[in-house]
């Protein structure tokens, strides 16, 4: 019994195992290899490498929605959906068109990520985090559970984005026109951590090796290789030389 629909000028790969009732629409190619489980959708011109893994549920080249009162931003409505090859997309993932994700990236259960966002090899974005439009994420990133990232937000490689934590991008709090032109996400430069909780306002920076301290609400920039904590934050000590990122054991 055929159950699942699969456009004929949809190209898939060889050895590529499809679920239950998924639909691959036009144009859309799976490299060889791929697993794919039950429900799996995969929207027109999607672009999947080898050896990729879908679970059960997911949406991989979501179309963009604009709502009336969105943020007019221009968005290029025929950028197809690059994923990597042996990336592991969990259950219930959306992942919008244009988005990319390079090799050996891993999205886990109940997680979006936008359009325009570009993801680095072997990051883990975690359980129902989500990468809002127009953000850039590293390689040998982490963004644990629930972790929320705002958009036009840009994360070098080797960030750690703690459970729970929010970011925002507009200071206006939607109200005013004005606020268009300051519109800004958050900055964390390579290496920096952000503990579990806190919350970072828009526009603000996070030093290169920076770490901030679980709660705390970063107001300021926060200079490299320094732990802030508290509301608002503010120096706490310096990053022990044991936690730098030259000093780890050399695996990502
Ligand atoms: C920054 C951090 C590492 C400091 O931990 P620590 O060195 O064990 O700090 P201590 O427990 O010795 O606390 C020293 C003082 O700072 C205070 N303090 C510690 N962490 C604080 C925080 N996050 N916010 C406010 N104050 C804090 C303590 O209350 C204590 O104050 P006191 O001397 O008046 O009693 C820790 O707060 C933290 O944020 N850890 C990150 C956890 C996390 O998010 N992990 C992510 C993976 S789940």
């Amino acid at each position: 019994m055929e159950t699942s629909v699969i456009a004929t000028s949809a190209r898939i790969g060889e050895g590529t195992t499809i679920g239950y009732f998924c639909v691959i629409e036009a144009g859309a190619i799976l490299g060889r290899g791929c697993r794919l489980g039950h429900h799996v959708v995969v929207r027109a011109g999607t672009i999947i490498g080898a050896e990729v893994q879908v679970g059960d549920h997911s949406v991989l080249g979501a179309a963009p929605m604009r709502s009336a009162s969105s943020a007019p931003r221009p968005v290029d409505a025929d950028a197809a959906l690059h994923v990597g090859d042996r990336c592991m997309i969990g259950t219930g993932v959306v992942l919008y068109r244009g988005c990319t994700l390079g090799e050996q990236v891993m999205v886990a259960d109940l997680a979006t990520v936008r359009e325009q966002v570009t993801v680095g090899r072997r990051t883990i974005i975690g359980r129902g985090a989500a990468v809002e439009n127009a953000c850039i994420v590293g390689s040998f990133c982490k963004l644990e559970t629930n972790a929320y990232v705002t958009a036009y937000s840009t994360l070098e490689d080797h960030v750690f984005v703690a459970p729970g934590v929010l970011t925002s991008n507009d200071n206006f709090v939607g109200r005013t026109r004005e606020r268009f032109k300051h519109y800004g996400g958050v900055i964390a430069r390579r290496g920096a951590r952000i503990g579990v909780g806190a919350v970072i306002l828009p526009g603000k920076e996070i030093g290169e090796d920076a770490l901030i301290a679980a709660g705390s609400v970063v107001t300021r920039n926060v200079p490299a290789r320094q732990v802030w904590a508290r509301n608002p934050a503010r120096y706490f000590r310096d990053v022990p030389a044991a936690q730098l990122l030259e000093n780890q054991d050399g695996r990502p």
